[in-house]
């Protein structure tokens, strides 16, 4: 028996946040729904020790280097289920999904809970922009569609098996890419994205975009806390930030793998018994 839904996303530019406010306003009419926006430090202050078992967490990250986020993992390490069904749902910007999905299994796994779905979505790169269009755009609209008919099937499945006995098999497989360290390939795909004074109107929107806190009061950016996630260079509405890469290679990897065919990944669990 399923009392309440509880939809738990890290987006620092806003994708996955989309995603989640889909899928709660597709349950919203039958279910308690709650959103658990953990993009932000404060907002991973508040850990959440234990999900029990009458809650259904519906877990939503990006790809990051072809695994999840640091920041979100470390997060996650925090809390525990109770035999408490998960589904996961990892978004990617139409390059490599990676380790991403069989990570995130594993890790809810080892925190006690039950991994019922998974879902694989490729969506529109962080680093794609007027300037460089350097991947296709998938159409959004109709991925979360097809996401929330996915959703409804799982529903109907934790509703039919009452205590549930459904079971996911998935886990990290070995991805070369995944021994560098995330932050190491991160900047050294881009630069940091200073300010061009000019533009700017110390209105702060970037600052408090920052997953991180990385960006001062003056508006400087520490760069040993910078990800690279440019949620900043999204948030600023005079286009003051901006992207750069290092090496054209970095802008090739990205147009070459975003310009193929991605299809998304909706894997349901069979009942054990
Ligand atoms: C630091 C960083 C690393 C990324 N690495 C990958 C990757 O390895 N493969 C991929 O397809 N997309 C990658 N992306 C793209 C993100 O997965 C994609 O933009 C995602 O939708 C961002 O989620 P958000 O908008 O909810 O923050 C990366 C983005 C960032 C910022
Ligand atoms: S300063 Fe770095 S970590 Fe903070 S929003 Fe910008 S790119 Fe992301
Ligand atoms: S969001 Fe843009 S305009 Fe506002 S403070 Fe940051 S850089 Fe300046």
């Amino acid at each position: 028996m399923i009392n309440k839904i509880r939809i738990l996303f890290f987006s620092p530019t806003g994708t996955g946040r989309r995603i989640a406010l889909a899928i709660a306003a597709e349950f919203k009419q039958t279910d308690v729904v709650e959103l658990s926006d953990i993009s932000y430090p404060d907002c991973r202050l508040n850990s959440q020790p234990v999900i029990p078992e009458d809650e259904w967490l519906i877990l939503i990250l990006p790809v990051y280097a072809q695994r999840l986020p640091q920041l979100a993992v470390s997060y996650l390490w925090t809390f525990r289920g109770q035999q408490t069904p998960a589904s996961v749902i990892c978004h990617y910007g139409h390059v490599r999904s990676g380790i991403a999905l069989g990570q995130a299994t594993f890790l809810l796994r080892q925190q006690g809970f039950r991994v019922i779905s998974g879902a694989v979505l490729p969506v529109d790169h962080a680093y794609n922009n007027e300037q460089v269009q350097i991947l296709a755009r998938p159409d959004i609209t109709a991925l979360i569609s097809q996401l929330q008919d996915h959703l409804r099937q799982v529903r109907q499945l934790l509703q039919t098996c009452g205590d549930g006995s459904i079971d996911f098999h998935g886990g990290p497989r070995f991805n070369p890419a995944c021994l560098i360290p995330q932050k190491w390939l991160a900047c050294g795909t881009i630069t940091l994205p200073a300010v061009r004074q000019t533009r700017c109107r110390q209105c702060q929107a970037c600052r408090l975009a920052c997953p991180t806190g990385a960006i001062s009061n003056k508006l400087e950016i520490r760069a040993d806390q910078c990800i690279r996630c440019l949620a900043c260079v999204r948030a600023c509405p005079q286009g003051a930030r901006s992207l750069h890469f290092r090496q054209p290679v970095a802008r090739w990897y990205l147009r070459y793998y975003g310009h193929q065919a991605h299809e998304p990944l909706f894997r349901i669990g069979k009942p054990s018994s």
